[in-house]
């Protein structure tokens, strides 16, 4: 796992994009920005939708502090973003319709 920086707000959820997380490969030092609205059409990262989809939410941007493989959220549901915690296994997520 590579830790990252970030600012953590496990408040904000937004709508499910996808319900397995997605595995990517982070540089050290290198600045993302994790899509927290779940519009996004190049998960796991931002691609702007969320100013006409999700006023109110914005994505979460951390800096890796390693460079490594990780698993990175793509319910949007988790307790710890922009990682992956597992809670995409729950019925909520698994049962969920995707569009
Ligand atoms: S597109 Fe989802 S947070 Fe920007």
């Amino acid at each position: 796992m590579v830790p990252a920086r970030h600012q953590s707000n496990s408040e904000i959820v937004g709508k499910i994009a996808a319900k397995e997380p997605f595995e990517v490969h982070l540089v050290d030092g290198k600045r993302y920005s994790w899509c927290r609205c779940g519009f996004s059409k190049k998960q796991p990262f931002c691609d702007g939708q969320h100013r006409r989809n999700a006023p109110g939410i914005s994505p979460l941007r951390f800096r890796a502090e390693n460079t490594g493989t990780v698993f990175l959220c793509g319910c949007k549901q988790t307790g710890n973003p922009p990682f992956c915690d597992g809670t995409h296994m729950s019925d909520k997520v698994q049962n969920a319709f995707i569009d």
